[in-house]
């Protein structure tokens, strides 16, 4: 099989790309690296010892999509590519909606014409808005998003499924991501946000080499354990192999389906930021800051349906997610720059 990776430049679709090529699957990326850089391709050729097709190409650009699709004859598509900033999709909405629904409205009409009629599609836990329960199953009610980057997701989610329920040959599969972080045992892809990281681990480890000073942990009056506020991390490498289990599952089933990707246990901010301290051996800075508009106190998942249909657990536990985002942090202390942008 062959699948077309839209953002497979990215921090997600890079290590995704990884996994494919490791499972034996061949791909093609579209990417139009606003948000990543060329040498993540490299580096996942540098990996896997494979090589692959990129076309650097706007998913808004029909006209260029048309071109990769005509070229690659994909059998099915992951669909990374998408603007990602919460707080910048609150100043930006127009683009926001524009790049994100724009363009997976583009790419949903070139597949059409192109007879391929399977996609995965990146969500968010986002898309649970302050969730109705917690753990939270996918059976919970979609919530009010407090930005429109959830909306983005919101919407893409139902306008997937009601592509499904109009034309039988669609197959769509929704994974809804909780936190990933962590990178790539090698060390030669990772997350590498641009400007200041708006992520809890993106930050700390900007501290922990040195590029900034201190993490402000936003809010330490919340009604958890030690007061900060409690997510479910996974590691990207297991997250990776979650999309590669859903394409094995996308050829068994028929409409649409969704699966929360995470691995069920909550770590709070503190606890992240502790695990981070042992895994680059050293004492690092925090100060408390007031709590970040939109944040809800507890999100984990409950990752039960995913390991029943798709067979999908997680493997590497919070300590293991922090010394490979260390590892690759210090081996590439600005990305995959040489310096300060
Ligand atoms: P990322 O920014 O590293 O990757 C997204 C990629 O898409 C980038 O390489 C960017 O250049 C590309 N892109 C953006 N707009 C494009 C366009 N119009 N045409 C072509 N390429 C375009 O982000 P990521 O963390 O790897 O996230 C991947 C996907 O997963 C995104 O859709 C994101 O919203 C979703 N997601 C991420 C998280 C997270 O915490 N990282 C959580 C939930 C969902
Ligand atoms: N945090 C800090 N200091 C920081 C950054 C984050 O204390 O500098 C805290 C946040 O307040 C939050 C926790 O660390 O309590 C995690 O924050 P992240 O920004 O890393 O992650 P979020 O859970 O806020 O957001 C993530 C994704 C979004 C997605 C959302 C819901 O980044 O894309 O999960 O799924 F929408």
């Amino acid at each position: 099989m062959k699948i077309l990776v839209t953002g497979g430049a990215g921090y997600i679709g890079s290590h995704t790309c990884v996994e494919l090529l490791e499972r034996g699957y061949e791909i093609t990326v579209v990417d139009d690296l606003s948000n990543s850089n060329k040498k993540a391709i490299e580096r996942v050729k540098q990996i896997t010892g494979k090589d692959f097709t990129f076309h650097e190409v706007n998913i808004c650009d029909k006209a260029k999509l048309d071109e990769a699709f005509e070229v690659e004859k994909p059998d099915a598509v992951i669909h990374f590519a998408g603007l990602k900033a919460v707080g910048e999709s609150v100043e930006k909405p127009v683009e926001y909606y524009d790049n994100n629904i724009g363009g997976t409205l583009n790419l949903i009409r070139s597949m059409r014409e192109h007879g391929v009629f399977n996609i995965i599609f990146s969500s968010s836990a986002t898309v649970y808005g302050d969730p109705a329960e917690i753990p939270i199953s996918e059976n919970c009610p979609k919530g009010m998003c407090t930005n429109p980057y959830g909306w983005t997701k919101w919407m893409i989610e139902q306008i997937l499924t009601d592509t499904a329920k109009a034309d039988e040959r669609w197959k769509v599969i929704l994974l809804r991501y909780f936190n990933p972080i962590g990178a790539h045992e090698s060390g030669l892809i990772g997350e590498d946000p641009k400007g200041i990281p708006n992520n809890l681990v993106p930050y700390i480890a900007q501290v922990a080499v040195g590029r900034r000073e201190a993490l402000g942990v936003f809010g330490n009056d919340y009604d958890t354990p030690d007061g900060t506020c409690i997510r479910d991390y996974i590691h990207v490498c297991d997250l990776a192999r979650g999309h590669v289990l859903a394409l094995d599952h996308i050829n068994k089933m028929t409409g649409s389906d969704v699966f929360n990707l995470g691995s069920g246990r909550g770590y709070s901010v503190m606890e992240v930021f502790h695990a981070f301290e042992k895994a680059c051996g050293k004492t690092l800075k925090f100060e408390y800051k007031p709590r970040r508009a939109g944040d809800i106190p507890v999100c984990y998942c409950d990752p039960a349906k995913a390991k029943k249909v798709l067979g999908f657990e997680t493997q590497f536990d919070i300590n293991r997610m922090c010394a490979d985002s260390w590892n690759w942090q210090s081996k590439n202390p600005y990305g995959y720059n040489e310096c300060e942008q």
